[in-house]
């Protein structure tokens, strides 16, 4: 009896954290699906010139896949809610990935000067408000992925298109060599 209290406080916590933590980043540590991954992983280059960074990492699905893809690049995600990133720390243990690294970050104040690849999977206003960071931060030539949005006045160099007509698509930027004060030239 005491048992099943506990575990059903246990949950309780569980479900309270992860509710309070998707209200305040806005959204839930959904991860992205099998096709939007592969999609993802697809758009990879082969050689990133710096850094691969998940903003929004939630349980480590794609950042661990991230890692294995490109096990000669840093990889680094970073996530706010602590349970999906606890468990992603604990997923290290079956899962040893060397190259990767996760950090419980804000990705609003975390830095992209040194990424070649930024991944996301977030919702159109945290990428609204992650856009002036990137614009700000990322050298020439890197790229930006976003799994389902867009973002605002980049061109996408691609679009890519899961199989599967319920999967979202992935769009692929690529940073220019500068901004005009409306946009990317
Ligand atoms: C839809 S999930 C995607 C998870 C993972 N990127 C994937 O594709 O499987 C979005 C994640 O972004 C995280 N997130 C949203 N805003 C954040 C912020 N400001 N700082 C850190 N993480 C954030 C959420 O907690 C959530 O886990």
């Amino acid at each position: 009896m005491l048992a099943e209290l506990l575990l059903m406080a246990l949950v309780l916590v569980i479900i309270a954290a992860i509710t309070a933590y998707t209200a305040i980043t806005g959204i839930s540590p959904l991860p992205s699906t099998r096709l939007g991954r592969e999609a993802v992983l697809a758009a990879l280059p082969e050689a990133p010139q710096g850094a691969i960074i998940e903003a929004g990492a939630g349980w480590g699905t794609l950042a661990f896949a991230l890692a294995r893809r490109r096990p000669g690049s840093r990889v680094i995600g970073y996530e706010l809610s602590p349970l999906p990133w606890a468990f992603s720390q604990l997923r290290r243990l079956i899962q040893p990935a060397p190259n990767l690294r996760l950090y419980r970050r804000d990705l609003l104040r975390a830095s992209y000067a040194e990424a070649g690849v930024v991944v996301c999977y977030l919702h159109a206003e945290a990428l609204e408000r992650l856009q002036p960071k990137l614009e700000a931060e990322l050298p020439a030539g890197a790229l930006v992925i976003s799994n389902t949005f867009r973002l605002h006045r980049w061109r996408p160099a691609a679009v890519l298109h899961p199989p599967a007509s319920i999967d979202a698509p992935v769009y692929v930027y690529r940073v220019p060599e500068a901004y005009t004060s409306w946009g990317a030239v």
